[in-house]
């Protein structure tokens, strides 16, 4: 009953960026990102859309493969054309704002079939790790349901479940809570905080400002593809000092403008 998984607890991995460029044809999204995420912190990626957040979070995860620079996630060097992508991507877990789950697989086999299928886990070994990352995310009772069948929170939830069945070293999360209903973030950003209060590496492009600023040892602002200004959250997040973080910032936190006076 107690799997290998259980005994095998992976580390924690870092993530080294290093003057990472990206252009799509002649239009350059990432232009020279430095970025460090140190083992068991959590980063929080902010900035407005179209600053490139997507596209550095999914060049660590080689689902986009940089024009220049390097990216070291624990011992694997990612921009290495002979890197080992299979290892490299049961070492990071990533979840999506939309939870791309497989809809004709019950909840149980969507966090299942990746550990048969890449880790070589047989079923039922496979199951109890599913069933012990189910009941993390509070829904061992749903295991026998289909996606269809339930809120987008809990699918977010299921999604977490998943990545975490992989026994991942870092999560990466790209706006996980922003296609939530509001009565459902809360949940998701709950499991998230424990997560980072365990020790996961992390690192959340999120617009969840009081997230980022309870959870986040580390907050980045993106804008037009450069990092325009990084530190702890209160310094970021409370006390920006760009321009550029302001702006963003004001019209973040209040973005309706109410009680903003144009006198
Ligand atoms: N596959 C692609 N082909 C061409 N351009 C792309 C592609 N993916 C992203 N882009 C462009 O790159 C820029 C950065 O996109 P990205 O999705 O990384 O931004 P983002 O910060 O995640 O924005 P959002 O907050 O809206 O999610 C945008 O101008 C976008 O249109
Ligand atoms: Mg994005």
């Amino acid at each position: 009953m107690s799997v290998a998984a259980e005994s095998t607890a992976p580390a924690h991995a870092s993530v080294t960026i290093t003057n990472l460029h990206k252009s799509y044809g002649s239009v350059e999204v990432l232009k020279g990102i430095n970025m460090t995420v140190e083992p068991g912190q959590v980063v929080c990626l902010i900035g407005p859309s179209g600053s490139g957040k997507s596209t550095l979070l999914r060049c660590v995860n080689m689902l986009e493969t940089p024009n220049q620079g390097h990216i070291q996630v624990a011992n694997h060097e990612v921009t290495d054309p002979d890197v080992d992508i299979n290892a490299l991507r049961q070492t990071i877990g990533m979840v999506f704002q939309q939870f791309n789950l497989f809809p004709h697989l019950s909840v149980l086999e969507n966090c299942t079939v990746a550990q048969i299928k890449v880790l070589k886990r047989d079923k039922a070994q496979a199951r109890d790790v599913a069933l012990k990352n189910l009941a993390k995310v509070g829904l061992a009772d749903k295991a026998d349901r289909f996606p269809d069948q339930l809120s987008g929170g809990q699918q977010q939830r299921v999604a977490i479940a998943r990545a975490l069945s992989m026994d991942p070293q870092l999560m990466l999360f790209d706006e996980p809570t922003s296609a939530l209903d509001p009565e459902t973030v809360g949940d998701v950003l709950a499991i998230m905080r424990e997560l980072a209060d365990e020790g996961m590496t992390m690192l959340v492009v999120t617009h969840e400002m009081a997230f980022a600023r309870d959870v986040a040892d580390r907050v980045v602002f993106m804008d037009g593809g450069v990092v325009v200004e990084e530190g702890t959250s209160d310094q970021v997040i409370g006390n920006p000092q760009q321009p550029r973080t302001q702006d963003f910032l004001s019209r973040v936190l209040n973005p309706t403008g109410v009680g903003l006076e144009e006198s």
